[in-house]
């Protein structure tokens, strides 16, 4: 009997668990860029919530805001790379920072490993109730007319509401002066107090406030008209073709174990299959990735050419900030 046992346990620990079979054994810290009450923060809650379901495991959420999300990526890329501290972020915090921002304290691209893609937003050209506009072409002539005295909300520069506003400045030749904040949540709240009166804004964090009828919708910068808001035209529709929309993804330090990433990317597959939640992401007007864009290879080679179409765009634009 003490044999089998014996060689139960040498057999047991010559098959020790490797290093991610016992992972997570400690609550995970998911470190979001911007302000709580925004679409990264809202992401972050909904994904996490459910990824801490999956793995057993309490997802805390770190709001590590400033300078556009670089404070925040900063923190994860010098983390120990054990699993129990991962990056959400986006399109802004993940690609455009690293052209506009020179001094980065880490390289996107190898200071971090990909984990999981996740949903994209379009974005919304809204602004206050209190604009004498009503139609795309109506803002674009009142901006036009009113150069430098229109105050916009972005999350800082590089971030996604600041990108939706170049690319506005780009396709109406109208612009805005922008307003930082640390996220779009405290921005939007501004908005519908006419403190500042337009932004593009990410659709899961302004569609729910149109339509409560706090703020007023122009466009979605799409190719076409979202099922979740179907009242609301493209951009192209009144002439001014503009798509861009903020995906977003998990990122984890560089050195993360393997089967760490693969668990991690399991519970957020897992997290954007279940029903309910995709339910609720696109009913705020959000694309969902499938499972095999968001294994970690696939958003590997997604974000390099992400990184590098964005270099070209922002190479020449005078946005870079040392
Ligand atoms: C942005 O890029 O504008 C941010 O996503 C805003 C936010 O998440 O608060």
């Amino acid at each position: 009997m003490l044999r089998r046992t014996v060689v139960t346990s040498l057999a047991a620990s010559a098959a020790a668990p490797a290093f991610g079979d016992t992972y997570p054994s400690r609550p995970i810290s998911l470190v979001v860029p911007f302000a709580a009450g925004g679409p990264t923060d809202l992401m972050a809650r909904i994904v996490g919530e459910h990824m801490a379901r999956e793995l057993g495991q309490q997802f805390v959420i770190d709001n590590a805001t400033g300078a556009a999300g670089t404070i925040a990526v900063g923190k994860v890329a010098r983390a120990v790379p054990d699993g129990y501290t991962i990056s959400i972020g986006h399109l802004g915090t993940h690609v455009a920072n690293g052209s506009i921002y020179r001094n980065l304290s880490y390289d996107l691209l190898t200071d971090l490993v990909p984990v999981a893609r996740l949903p994209s937003n379009p974005m919304l050209i809204v602004t206050a109730n209190a604009m004498p506009t009503h139609t795309l072409k109506e803002l674009v002539g009142y901006l036009k007319a009113n150069p430098d005295r229109i105050s916009g909300g972005t999350a800082g520069m590089g971030s996604g509401s600041h990108l939706g506003a170049l690319a506005f400045f780009g396709a109406t030749g109208a612009k805005y002066q922008l307003v930082p904040y640390r996220g779009t949540g405290p921005a939007v709240q501004d908005l519908i107090a006419n403190q500042i009166q337009v932004m593009v804004d990410q659709s899961s964090n302004s569609l729910p406030h149109v339509r409560a009828g706090k703020i007023r919708a122009y466009a979605v910068t799409a190719r076409a008209r979202s099922a979740a808001m179907p009242d609301i035209a493209t951009a192209a529709e009144a002439g001014y073709p503009m798509e861009v929309a903020i995906w977003h993804g998990l990122w984890a330090p560089k050195g993360t174990p393997t089967e760490i990433v693969a668990k991690l990317n399991g519970a957020a597959i897992a997290t954007l299959q279940d029903p309910a939640i995709r339910a609720r992401m696109e009913d705020l007007g959000q694309d969902l990735p499938t499972p095999a864009e968001m294994a970690p290879a696939a958003f590997g080679d997604f974000h390099r050419a992400e990184f590098a179409k964005w270099k070209k765009i922002l190479g020449d634009a005078a946005v870079k900030v040392e």
